[in-house]
């Protein structure tokens, strides 16, 4: 059964703690899946994660409706959640409704995400009312990096808290049904979550969050060597045992130990006795190959 919207409602009601990460490919989403994550995000930070960008600005919608597709297919259980690339909703509400439309019909998410708050709050009524459910993401929000003043937390003066608290309100008002809080100082997302009745999900936000989230090729130790920010915990360095692997192979390949039989398919003797006879010692001239 496919984690709900009211299930995470009542995660937060209850005290118990909602787990988020992003994926995405298909086999990282059958992995995260069988962990028993509760959310999986297809984050457009496969710009940078996957796609070899220095930001997640240039993801475009054809890239993650083929990304999302993949994670889809293999997850099972947990809310799959599309995220709305740089340019897919900011130009209109129309645009943002059909974008969104191909990240469920195309790309198989159970619902999107988007960030900021100010000129988004219509997108995310235009979207609620046609149906599709929405995750809000305030903070540091890394679509819009360059006019924030680059990736820093974010609300660490009181009039900024304050304007993350009113965006908060004003998303939860606009029907998001949970909200990322990135970067913002734990002491602010508390307060934040306090007074929301929707979940809220953290990602450097301290611990009083709803739950949540880290991206998935930073937390298995794959990809660039940082640094990283002071939020990422490693958990294992997954990248290093797949250097040492296909160190290994090709060590292997040179010095002929790859492969071995047991890699290796047969020919019954009599087969290979007849296949050696028919071709002889000598070349194949071209008419021979006419004839075949
Ligand atoms: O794109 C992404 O991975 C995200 C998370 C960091 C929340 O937006």
């Amino acid at each position: 059964m496919k984690v709900t919207i009211p299930q995470l409602r009542e995660l937060k009601r209850d005290g118990r703690p909602i787990v988020m990460i992003t994926a995405y490919d298909h086999p990282s989403g059958r992995i995260v899946d069988a962990a028993g994550v509760d959310l999986v995000l297809v984050g457009d930070s496969a710009g940078n994660v996957v796609l070899g960008h220095g930001s997640t600005v240039p993801a475009t919608m054809d890239e993650m409706t083929m990304l999302t597709a993949a994670v889809s297919r293999a997850v099972k259980r947990a809310l799959v959640i599309g995220d709305l690339p740089f340019m897919s909703y900011q130009v209109s509400d129309a645009e943002a409704v059909a974008n969104a439309g191909r990240l469920i019909k195309e790309g198989g998410a159970d619902v999107v995400k988007l960030e900021g708050a100010g000129p988004s709050l219509d997108r995310v009524r235009a979207l609620v009312a046609s149906g599709i459910g929405v995750m809000g993401h305030i903070g540091l929000t890394p679509q819009t990096a360059t006019a924030l003043g680059g990736h820093k937390a974010q609300g660490r003066q009181a009039e900024a808290a304050q304007r993350l608290y009113r965006d908060a309100v004003a998303l939860e008002r606009a029907g998001c049904f949970a909200l990322v809080l990135e970067a913002v100082p734990a002491p602010v997302a508390a307060a934040i979550t306090r007074r929301l009745a929707i979940p809220t999900i953290g990602i450097g936000s301290g611990p009083d969050t709803d739950g949540q989230v880290l991206v998935l090729h930073d937390m298995l130790g794959i990809g660039d060597e940082g640094p990283h920010p002071v939020f990422v915990k490693r958990y294992a360095e997954v990248g290093r045992v797949m250097a040492d692997a296909v160190a290994a192979y090709a060590a292997d390949v040179r010095s002929h130990g790859y492969p071995a039989t047991e890699h290796t398919y047969s020919i019954p003797a009599d087969e290979l006795e007849a296949f050696e006879s028919a071709i002889g010692g000598g070349s194949i001239d071209d008419n021979t190959l006419a004839d075949w």
